[in-house]
């Protein structure tokens, strides 16, 4: 067996240099979009009084060390270093030019305690609380007005022991919306990697107003059941690149946003330039996700390299009448899907209002998408695009399509008022995406 092994791994060797390895070293990679940072200053949240006990109450230690990050100033920046243990903490704020290190076995553990959880004002583009009118509960991590921060080490956790917050949700019972994980605002110059993402409240990693930023090497975790708990959901935010991650929760493993409805579009601060590669995972909601909160707009996106499993949805773009925006040149590319309920949806009709002052002439605009080389196997629903009558959704490009389903005849594809080219789609797609003169849309994505 070994010598076996062996044999093969020589075969390989010696074929690796016929084939062009310099393509394994051009691995397309986010790494440029903002520089890692070597900090020479350091200390530990043990100098300020934490206790890795996983009892003591840690959130004096993390105001104090960060307080004296912002104070100080030193040159380069400030790392805090998070050594191994348990450090519960209530919710707290990050400052500029600085580092969060969680070492291996680090544990940065949220507070239960709901009731001294402090609120801050609703995002202007969404007028409210997602959930709940008024103010919403600050995320358990949060920066605003921030630049040059990296949340790294060597893959400890931060746990939001979000389940009272289900819980809360589950009976009704919560007073305002429930806090996101990470949520960096008004901030550029971001990295997250190397970090494991616990049992979010809500959402889990939230950018939003934010510009440059990188989330690489993340795992993030969440019950199936467990309620709101996307993996991440670049808001309002541009030149957003998330790359190498795993992601398990129980709702949109990625969901590209901007504003809700009315306060949205007068916010009018769309998404733009977002790279999502090498994205695992799993979820009973949809895997690469666009909305339906998209008011501000959305626009370039490419996702690529997507392996999604036992999924609800595997694509969704999503919006809704009163929404506006406009979404245009969304590619998705290189997804491998398993045993998924609806292989792509593309739908004007879903999410929910604010308010009843939405607009309803408010139509969004959803144009130039290309889905191209995808691959799914135990696929109940091959595709549904359903565009809106006042709105249709135009330039959709379907290449390269094979939707399986799990036995027994083919679910047919569904769509109306969606005008664009389906080449090599199999299950064939709707008679609105085959007619031949439109396949310009096409062969011009390629
Ligand atoms: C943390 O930031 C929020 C929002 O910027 C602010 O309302 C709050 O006062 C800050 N908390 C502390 C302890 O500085
Ligand atoms: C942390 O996890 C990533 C995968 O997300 C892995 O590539 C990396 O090697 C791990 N790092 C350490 C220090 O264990
Ligand atoms: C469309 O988006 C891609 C990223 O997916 C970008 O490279 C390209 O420049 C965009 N095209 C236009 C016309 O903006």
């Amino acid at each position: 067996m070994l010598r076996s092994l062996l044999s093969l791994f020589l075969c390989f060797s010696a074929i690796l240099p016929l084939l062009n390895v310099s393509s394994l070293a051009d691995v397309i990679t986010c790494s440029g979009t903002v520089p890692m940072r070597y900090r020479n200053d350091k200390i530990s949240i043990t100098d300020f009084g934490g206790v890795g006990d996983g009892i003591t109450l840690n959130t004096k230690a993390f105001e104090e060390a960060i307080y004296r990050i912002q104070r100080l100033r030193r040159r380069g920046g400030t790392l805090l270093y998070i050594p191994p243990g348990v450090y519960l903490t209530g919710s707290f704020n990050l400052t500029s030019r600085m580092t969060l290190y969680l070492a291996r076995g680090a544990v940065i553990r949220a507070t239960q305690d709901t009731l001294t959880w402090p609120l801050i004002a609703p995002l202007p583009s969404y007028g409210r609380g997602r959930e709940l009118p008024g103010g919403r509960y600050m995320s358990f991590i949060h920066g605003d007005g921030l630049h040059d921060v990296i949340i790294t080490g060597e893959n400890g956790t931060i746990d939001g022991q979000g389940d009272v917050w289900w819980n809360m949700w589950r009976q009704r019972s919560l007073q305002f919306t429930r806090p996101n994980l990470i949520e960096f605002m008004n901030s550029r110059n971001i990295i997250i990697s190397n970090t494991i993402f616990l049992n979010s409240p809500f959402w889990n990693i939230h950018p939003v107003y934010c510009s440059n930023v990188v989330i690489r090497y993340v795992t993030i975790l969440a019950p199936v059941d467990s309620p709101n708990t996307d993996g991440i959901d670049p808001d309002s935010s541009s030149n957003v690149c998330i790359e190498d991650s795993y992601i398990a929760t129980g709702d949109d493993l990625v969901a590209v946003k901007s504003g809700w409805d009315e306060y949205g579009i007068a916010y009018g601060r769309p998404s733009f330039d977002i790279t999502i590669r090498r994205v695992t995972g799993s979820s009973p909601f949809a895997g690469i996700a666009i909305g339906s909160e998209t008011s501000g707009g959305v626009e370039n996106v490419l996702a690529e390299n997507i392996n999604l499993y036992n999924m609800g949805i595997g694509i969704h773009l999503k919006t809704n009448i009163g929404r506006g925006g406009i979404i245009k040149n969304i590619t998705v590319s290189d997804v491998y899907m398993e045993h998924v309920r609806k292989g792509i949806k593309i739908a004007g009709d879903v999410g929910d209002h604010p308010d009843d002052k939405f607009d309803p002439n408010a139509l969004p605009v959803v144009k130039e998408v290309t889905i191209r080389n995808i691959l799914g196997v135990k696929v109940l629903q091959p595709g549904l695009i359903q565009g809106l009558k006042n709105s249709p959704f135009t330039d959709i490009c379907l290449s390269k399509i094979n939707l399986h389903g799990v036995e027994g005849p083919e679910t047919p594809w569904k769509c109306s008022d969606v005008s664009g080219a389906a080449l090599g789609v199999s299950p064939g797609p709707c008679a609105e995406l085959t007619s031949t003169h439109q396949t310009g849309t096409c062969s011009n994505s390629y």
